[in-house]
């Protein structure tokens, strides 16, 4: 992490928030828009939306630091697709779909894992794969019949680490092209050198459906409302900066004592004591860094049901806490993460989702002051081609 306080991407991202605040003004889209209730409910468009969108797309199923070594490993289930994402001896990030070839048992558990001898072994009869994903063993081989190993090894997804993500397509033989993809937020991804910090902690959350919930991520206007004791209680409502990087976004935050820079001088500003970056990758990526120290991840994954999401939440801290102040401060972030996902946002949001049908709107709208809810709203629909 960067301990250079007058990072000119921060500066420049300061001032421009705090000329919104002295103006009292925030970014703002054209105009209101209005989004039909059918983005929210409509079984068929979100069964388009998975396949369009998440079993097409790359998406960034674990941070580089998961596996840090190689042999290890990161297994995931999610939209119906279990995943073994996996660091080979060579050192490269691979995926495949977690399904022995013989009679598709996966070769894990969901979670984290290793493997010192650099072999997976199936738990059903005992067929073993190297980290890239070969067959190099079978129990009772001689038994078994004349079988072409090479043909046998396990069904690989597209995956590519880049900008501290372990990206992945969630279906056989689809590509990317991951910097076509990424563009110029592989950058702004970059300048936050991801694969430095430390996982501290990481949780499953359930929540509502993936619209209700990543519109949620995207703004700051109900910070205050809902957050008054967590995340909003040091973060100033209603006020951000917007830049768009295709279909991703980054936007900023102020903290309550972003007015002070008014008064001091630019030499001696520290922008990371003032403003709260968010890096919003499309479609469900969000990486907060809420304090200067601290940085929460989320990844909101749609299913098993329209009105149904899993998030995986992240926390990591800009180093391993070591002394009991630090660990304190680390659970105490950890816990207000948790805490305003869990019991404000996403309490809220249950409420939203069971509400939708009962007819009390056609549409919702979506302010001049959340351009970030516009932005991603266009773009789900210009790639699910709804
Ligand atoms: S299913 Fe894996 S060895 Fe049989
Ligand atoms: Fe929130």
């Amino acid at each position: 992490m960067s301990a250079n306080h007058q990072d000119p991407t921060k500066m420049a991202l300061a001032r421009r928030l705090l000329d919104h605040h002295l103006a009292g003004t925030t970014a703002m889209a054209p105009d209101i828009m209005r989004q039909t209730l059918d983005a929210y409910l409509d079984q068929d468009r979100f069964d388009h939306e998975i396949d369009r969108i998440f079993k097409h797309l790359p998406l960034a199923m674990a941070l580089s630091l998961e596996l840090p070594n190689p042999g290890d490993y990161r297994a995931l289930t999610k939209m119906g697709v279990p995943v073994l994402m996996m660091r080979g001896k060579d050192g490269k990030a691979r995926a495949f779909i977690n399904a022995c070839r013989h009679r598709g048992a996966p070769l894990c558990e969901d979670g984290h894992g290793g493997t010192a001898s650099g072999k997976l072994t199936c738990p059903y009869h005992a067929w073993t794969y190297d980290t890239e994903g070969k067959l190099v063993g079978m129990f009772g081989a001689s038994t078994f019949g004349d079988l072409d190993r090479e043909t046998a090894g396990l069904t690989e997804l597209f995956c590519e680490e880049h900008s501290g993500f372990i990206w992945v397509i969630l279906t056989p033989g689809e590509r990317h092209n991951m910097d076509d993809w990424l563009g110029d937020f592989a950058e702004r991804l970059q300048t936050l050198e991801l694969e430095d910090w430390y996982l501290y902690d990481q949780r499953e959350i359930p929540g509502p459906g993936w619209k209700v919930t990543w519109d949620g991520y995207l703004e700051g206007y109900h910070q205050a409302a809902v957050h008054p004791e967590t995340v909003g209680k040091n973060t100033i409502a209603n006020l951000m900066t917007h830049d768009t990087y295709g279909p991703h976004q980054r936007f900023v935050f102020g903290r309550k004592s972003l007015g002070e820079l008014a008064d001091i001088p630019e030499e001696e500003w520290n922008p990371d004591d003032h403003i709260r970056l968010i890096h919003s990758g499309f479609p469900n990526l969000s990486i907060s860094g809420i304090l200067g120290g601290f940085c929460l991840v989320s990844q909101v994954y749609p299913g098993p049901g329209i009105d149904q999401t899993t998030t995986v939440q992240t926390v990591l801290t800009s180093h391993k806490p070591e002394t009991p102040e630090d660990i304190a401060a680390a659970d105490e972030f950890s816990e207000l993460g948790r805490k305003a996902i869990v019991e404000e946002d996403y309490k809220l949001g249950f409420k939203i989702q069971a509400g939708l049908s009962a007819g009390g709107n056609t549409h919702f709208m979506f302010g001049r002051n959340e351009p970030t809810l516009q932005h991603f709203h266009k773009w789900v629909e210009k790639l699910s081609g709804t």
